[in-house]
């Protein structure tokens, strides 16, 4: 392929960026299991309910008192008041402006002010969206009600808790450029260059020298549920090193892992269009997380960031991410931008909220994220045809992503044959 540049039109950035109720991409990704909160946001049963945005519709997120997760609209059906502002009741909110009731499946149980509620023929109803737990996330179904999958079951949702740290962070931009970020290779030896040697999840590992090398050969190699993202360098005695990353439909990423440190997943869920919800799954699957690794991410190291209560950020857009321009002249910092997940916040967010991939200039190197998109593109197209979908067997999430050296002799298909497949107390391929 020969330099290429906006081979992605303005209608069709419409199509991948767009993601409310009706919009094609939306219908997509209503069709999977998205995370939603982390467990641990809402512990208590009856207790304090919250607020999210998820694929441009207002929601809350609810305990109910005999444990179980409830996702409702935000919106009283009555007359439209905040359930932020509900009683968390016996099995159900009450909307606290005139006592309206609704349980978790969105039926509407009590009107206390009619009192022949009872024989109503049809009855008001909120909407409801179906609720799972698993891997310390509560997953949420929007789609169609005859269409919902069978429970996620990515390795994450497979290790005992120990193995594994979680954070959701706010994205202030289209969550398409956030997911392009991560099936992008290209950028980690020049945005990440320092991080390589200095972060306490990266540093140490043979993986994260030979990872500086910005002589590497891209490719990215179709799979039924999404792609191998490959990055290849060579290394000594006639070997390559190969580091390859993961795109599970529709919005899941699993980048390369370094070392004996836990693997990095990723879900990039629209929170709406101009903004996304970055969830960080930080797994281990052979041995616990220790207090080290769990605080340095409580820390912000690895991809994590540090982050306030609004989940933006202590460093953010509004501050410029903290930037040090100093750092940057002294070559302790390649973008003046400290950690590897801020420098990857600051990049995405950098591109606008929603990228205008009409006016960008792809090349070679860009590949993987090209045929992502085209594969997206072709996927929104047979979702709406009523087609089969990729990424929603247990066949289709049980995967790794590996890195290894490896004889410059062996194809990528046989010293990948068996390798990217998750089975229960193998270790990673990781150098
Ligand atoms: S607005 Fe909720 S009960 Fe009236
Ligand atoms: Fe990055």
């Amino acid at each position: 392929m020969s330099a290429e540049y906006a081979l992605f039109s303005k209608e069709e950035n419409e199509i991948l960026t767009r993601t409310g109720p009706g919009t094609p991409m939306g219908k997509l990704l209503r069709r999977y299991w998205l995370p939603a909160i982390k467990s641990d946001e809402i512990p208590v049963p009856g207790g304090d309910q919250l607020r999210l945005k998820l694929l441009g519709e207002d929601l809350i997120v609810f305990r109910s008192t005999d444990g179980r997760v409830g996702v409702l609209d935000q919106f009283c059906p009555h007359r439209r008041a905040n359930l932020f502002f509900a009683r968390n009741e016996e099995c159900g909110l009450r909307c606290t402006y005139h006592g309206w009731k609704f349980d978790l499946d969105g039926n509407v149980i009590e009107i206390p002010s009619e009192p022949d509620f009872e024989q109503w023929e049809t009855k008001p109803r909120v909407k409801a969206y179906p609720t799972v737990e698993s891997g310390g996330i509560i997953w949420v179904y929007m789609g169609p009600s005859g269409q919902k999958p069978a429970p996620p079951e990515y390795e994450y949702c497979l290790v005992p808790d120990e193995h594994r740290f979680v954070t959701r962070r706010w994205e202030e931009c289209n969550w398409l450029q956030g997911m392009e970020g991560g099936i992008d290779p290209v950028h980690v030896p020049f945005l990440h260059k320092y991080e390589l040697s200095t972060d306490p999840l990266h540093r140490g590992t043979a993986g994260a020298d030979l990872t500086s090398a910005t002589n590497i050969f891209y490719d990215s190699v179709d799979q039924p549920y999404g792609a191998n993202v490959i990055a290849r360098r060579d290394a000594e005695d006639e070997n390559y090193y190969w580091r390859i990353g993961q795109w599970i439909f529709p919005c899941f990423t699993i980048a390369p892992p370094y070392g004996d440190f836990a693997m990095g997943s990723n879900a990039w869920v629209p929170r709406d269009d101009n903004s996304f919800w970055r969830w960080i799954i930080s797994c281990h699957p052979t041995r616990k997380l220790t207090k080290t690794e769990i605080s340095a991410m409580e820390e912000g190291k690895g991809t994590h960031v540090r982050l306030n209560d609004d989940l933006k950020g202590i460093a953010n857009r509004e501050n410029d991410y903290l930037i040090d321009r100093e750092g940057q002249r002294a070559e302790k910092t390649f973008n003046g931008v400290y950690t590897v997940g801020l420098q990857d916040k600051a990049m995405q967010e950098s591109q606008g909220e929603i990228h205008q991939r009409q006016f960008e200039y792809l090349v070679n190197s860009d590949k993987s994220i090209i045929k992502m998109r085209r594969r997206l593109l072709a996927t929104v197209g047979i979702n709406e045809q009523g087609g089969e979908l990729p990424g929603l067997t247990a066949v289709d999430q049980r995967i790794r992503s590996a890195s290894l050296v490896k004889p410059k002799g062996i194809p990528y298909e046989e010293l990948s044959e068996d390798i990217l497949v998750s089975r229960k107390g193998t270790p990673v391929t990781s150098i």
